[in-house]
């Protein structure tokens, strides 16, 4: 029933007044990252309920093809499931192999649906690469192609958002030598609407956050050339870390087990890709908030850019030069 609109749905469901603006602080929240001053926010909660009250549910399509489905994983089991609830469950989550009861034909069948039935006005969630070598052999569903699926999905779709570093950038099936032909949804569709919500896996909160604001305003948040929601990835890892202080005084840990390693000490020389690295996790984190990589112990691998396994992967010697802070790779915006 995706006709109606959110406001009548909850209504529907059984949502009281208190619940409905509840729901509205929440969805205003979660378009920015924690910390984010209100005068950047797209709308207050006022704003937000006002938008619902006539705003049609957004009927969704999750699509999972060539990727290790940590994307979905992350969704499922993170804080964002609250809002995700409000968001996909008690809207118009339609097709998802993971959640969905149904399986088999009629599961298609009901993706064909809304297909034809909202022609511009539903939106695909991709999570994996699309391989295209032997013909997308390596990746069917029912006896179709990855590719096949995913341009059939996508033909009439409001927009496609790519859900990790699999769907917006080919991910680790890519790194070389790229046995399947491995591609991106934007090397796929060159000429769709197209977000890119970075990360391996991306932060469930940030796909939260981008839904919320194209449910609610009916359009995209603003992107970065890379076609990342700008609000989410406008700054460097760097930028925001708790260890920038010992990068600036020039501390650096030379082992995983030194002393300096024990006293918190910047990892920059253990290949810490964290200046030219633009992603929210040293604010939002993960495991509820607790913590993030380079809060454990472990430099920033780079997994919200492009071609980042074949750029460093796991590790990666560098060596920090004299003049320390010029040195930073270009994008690092220390
Ligand atoms: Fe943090 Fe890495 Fe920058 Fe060091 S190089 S301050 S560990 S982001
Ligand atoms: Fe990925 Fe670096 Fe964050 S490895 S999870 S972008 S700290």
């Amino acid at each position: 029933m995706a006709d109606e609109t959110i406001y009548e749905h909850l209504q529907r469901q059984g949502l009281s007044r208190q619940d409905l603006l509840e729901l509205c602080e929440r969805l205003a929240a979660a378009m920015v990252p924690p910390g984010a001053p209100p005068e950047t926010w797209p709308g207050t909660p006022h704003e937000v309920a006002q938008a619902i009250e006539c705003r049609p549910r957004l009927p969704v399509i999750y699509l999972d093809f060539q990727d290790c489905a940590g994307n979905g994983e992350a969704f499922t089991m993170s804080r964002a499931r609250t809002v995700a609830d409000m968001l996909l469950n008690r809207m118009a989550l339609g097709y998802y192999e993971l959640l969905s009861a149904a399986s088999g034909w009629r599961l298609e069948q009901y993706k064909r649906e809304i297909i034809e039935r909202y022609p511009g006005q539903y939106a695909v969630i991709v999570e994996g690469s699309i391989p295209a070598g032997a013909d997308g052999a390596y990746c069917t569903i029912g006896g179709r192609s990855a590719a096949d699926l995913l341009k059939d999905a996508a033909r009439s779709a409001a927009v496609v958002i790519a859900y990790g570093n699999c769907a917006a950038f080919g991910g680790i099936p890519r790194a070389a030598p790229n046995p399947t032909g491995a591609l991106s949804v934007s090397d796929l569709l060159p000429d769709a609407t197209v977000v890119n919500v970075a990360g391996c896996p991306a932060i469930p909160e940030v796909l939260t956050g981008t839904l919320a604001h194209l449910i609610v305003f009916g359009e995209l948040p603003g992107l970065d050339h890379l076609k990342r929601p700008e609000a989410f990835y406008g700054h460097s890892i760097h930028k925001q870390c708790a260890r920038r202080g010992f990068f600036d005084t020039g501390q650096f840990a030379k082992s995983f087990d030194d002393e300096g390693a024990r006293q918190g000490y910047c990892l920059f020389e253990l290949g810490c890709r964290g200046p030219i690295t633009h992603n929210v996790c040293a604010t939002l984190k993960w495991g509820q908030g607790l913590s993030y990589p380079i809060q454990s112990g472990h430099p920033c691998l780079g997994c919200s850019e492009p071609q980042f396994w074949d750029d460093g992967g796991f590790y990666k010697e560098q060596k920090v030069p004299e003049r320390r802070r010029e040195a930073v790779p270009a994008g690092g915006a220390p």
